[in-house]
């Protein structure tokens, strides 16, 4: 029986996991902890390791893996930017997930977007407490206005159809434009520094890449619509949250809606209600009524942690059944998200 080491196990993960482990028998040792330099040895005795977002995957993190036996990291997850994929090279295979709900993250795009504009989490919390008034809660119509997607890929196209669906003009951004798709939908792609300038709402929905790295910056932000609104459920890097701040602060920015934040490691995931935070960049963006922020929680469907967990122990169960790797990680284009590789299911990158 393969014996799957599980780093950073939540009550949701363990409760779908074991679901579906019904039909493989895979002995699972679910940890609590983030794998890392300092945990890296509990893999020992196991066969696969299963880690997610937070998790650091370093070369030492990887030399300790192979030490221990392990022959395939298997990521519940779709991005892999916390992956040292050329110090894996010839060491280990990695797998992922590549889409399990698309859908689930776009939802929660126009969730943050639409609970934004018509200040859904003051009214809440004011008629809670008996107060029916509306003052300071007068919102904005998104229809007619323009909504720039950056990263039409599976997430990015459904939030692009979600909101050119309530009337959204939509402009485009990808390093590689699927125009017959763009044209089905009435949408245009643009250059970055475009679609920054005559958006009224940018989501984010490409990988954090060397490319991507703080795409959103002092000098992309100021070419943007002062009262613009910035929605976030790609990666933390995606956003200079510095930048981000310094706009907040200026109102040079219309509201930011996050699900990821860039040194969330630390505490997205967890319960720190009892504690001060020692983040000051995350401590000043909750002081901020204009900004949302959710824990990383686009992904947390029904439909999404059944196809996370599906894949997942389909993806091991394939590697040690009959060698097949629909889902690895390319190891020759350690430099991901560049533009030649596309990690495509079983395409050749180049
Ligand atoms: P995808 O691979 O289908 O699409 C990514 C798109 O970004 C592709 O069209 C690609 O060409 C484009 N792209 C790559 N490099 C680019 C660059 N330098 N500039 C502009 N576009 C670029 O990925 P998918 O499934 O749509 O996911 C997108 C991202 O969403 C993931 O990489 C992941 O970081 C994030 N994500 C967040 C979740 C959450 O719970 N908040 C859950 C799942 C994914």
């Amino acid at each position: 029986m393969k014996i799957i080491a599980f780093f950073d196990t939540k009550p949701y993960d363990k409760a779908y996991f074991d679901k579906t482990n019904e039909k493989y028998g895979f002995q699972i040792r679910y940890l609590d902890v983030h794998l890392n330099q300092a945990t890296v040895s509990l893999a020992k005795g196991a066969d696969v390791v299963c880690a997610f977002v937070n998790d650091t995957i370093n070369a030492e993190v990887s030399e300790g893996l192979a030490e221990a036996g392990i022959k395939l990291i298997a990521m519940r997850c779709a991005g892999y930017n916390n992956i040292d994929l050329k110090a894996i090279w010839n060491k280990l295979h990695v797998v992922r997930v590549p889409a399990y709900s698309p859908n689930s993250v776009a939802e929660h795009a126009a969730a943050l977007l639409f609970c934004l504009t018509r200040s859904i989490h003051k009214a809440y919390n004011r008629v809670r407490e008996g107060n029916f008034l509306l003052n300071g809660l007068t919102g904005r119509n998104l229809s007619g206005k323009t909504a720039g997607i950056v990263g039409t890929g599976k997430i990015g196209k459904i939030t692009a159809a979600i909101l050119r669906g309530i009337g959204m003009r939509i402009l485009l951004y990808d390093k590689f434009p699927d125009t017959a798709w763009a044209a089905s939908l009435n949408g245009e792609y643009t250059s970055f520094d475009e679609l920054c300038t005559k958006s009224d709402v940018i989501s984010l929905h490409a990988p954090l890449s060397v490319d991507t790295f703080h795409i959103i910056n002092d000098r992309t932000i100021a070419l943007m619509k002062k009262d613009a609104i910035i929605i976030n459920t790609g990666r933390g890097a995606l956003i200079d949250t510095q930048a981000l701040v310094k706009a907040l602060k200026h109102k040079s920015i219309g509201g930011a809606g996050l699900d990821v934040y860039e040194e969330e490691e630390l505490y997205f995931f967890e319960d720190w209600s009892g504690e001060a935070l020692e983040d000051d960049v995350l401590a000043r963006l909750l002081t901020f009524p204009n900004v949302i922020i959710t824990g990383h929680q686009a992904f947390l469907t029904d439909e999404a942690l059944t196809g996370i967990s599906d894949t997942t122990l389909g993806n091991i169960h394939h590697f040690f059944e009959t060698g097949e790797m629909p889902n690895e990680i390319c190891y020759q284009c350690a430099d991901v998200g560049t533009a030649k590789c596309r990690h495509e299911q079983n395409k050749p990158c180049f």
